[in-house]
């Protein structure tokens, strides 16, 4: 499977990007400009050597054409990238990752974006896809360190079963995560929203912590 990431090359999706290509898919990091995301994929591999055969430099035009693509913008720039590149997206599952937070004082707080959340303004800007939220709890920093183990939940929401099957199906790709079917897009305003508690727990205990559930029976 071929995963293409907008915004590829922040943080956010070059951790994703690594622990996606080390699970042997074929991973397009994309960028607002080509060098950029060719630098990044050049240093990822330069880091990992011979980990991440699939994983090359991108436009976020090009990102596109991988059959899932995913949303690691900041928060405001997430609907209106999706929302240019609305035609390439018809008919494929977009992965919305992105949390709307503000920093207030010491801590960061969750905003109330318009339409309640980032997910649902990404479905919105680009109505022809097939959109669901992920991956939102997972801290950059761990997902970053291929040898670090994961050991968590990420919670998957879309009004697209389609979507939410291969979402789930990618977040298992990963080593340690397991995707768990949160409901709808209704969800989503919540899943962001949480995010700032657990930055702030980040913070407050000098960790990077991310979810669990309990009471959902074994992990595969
Ligand atoms: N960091 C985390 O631990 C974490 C965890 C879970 C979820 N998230 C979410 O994941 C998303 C990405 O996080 P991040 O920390 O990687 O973000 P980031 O570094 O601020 O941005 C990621 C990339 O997006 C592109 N970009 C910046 N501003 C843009 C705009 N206005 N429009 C379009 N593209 C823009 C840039 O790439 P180019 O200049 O190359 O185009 C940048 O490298 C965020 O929405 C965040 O809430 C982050």
């Amino acid at each position: 499977m071929s995963i293409g990431i907008l915004g590829g090359t922040g943080p956010a999706g070059t951790a994703l990007a690594a622990r996606l290509a080390a699970s042997g898919l074929e991973v397009h990091v994309g960028s607002r400009e080509r060098t950029r995301a060719e630098g990044v994929a050049a240093s990822l591999r330069e880091r990992w050597p011979g980990r991440l055969p699939g994983l090359r430099g991108v436009t976020n035009e090009e990102a596109c054409g991988a059959e899932l693509v995913v949303v690691a913008t900041p928060w405001n720039g997430a609907a209106p990238t999706t929302a240019r590149l609305a035609s390439a997206l018809e008919g494929k599952v977009v992965v919305s990752m992105a949390n709307a937070l503000e920093k207030v004082g010491d801590e960061l707080q969750a905003l109330v974006p318009a339409r309640g959340s980032i997910t649902v303004a990404v479905q919105q800007a680009a109505p022809g896809a097939l959109v669901a939220g992920a991956f939102h709890h997972v801290p950059a920093r761990g997902l970053a360190h291929l040898d670090e183990p994961l050991d968590g939940d990420v919670l998957v929401c879309s009004d697209h079963a389609e979507a939410t099957s291969a979402t789930i199906e990618l977040v298992d790709a990963i080593p340690g995560l397991r995707g768990v079917d949160a409901g709808s897009l209704s969800a989503a305003s919540a899943i962001e929203a949480f995010t700032a508690v657990l930055v702030g727990i980040n913070v407050r205990h000098r960790v990077h912590s991310s979810i669990r559930l309990t009471g959902l029976g074994a992990r595969p």
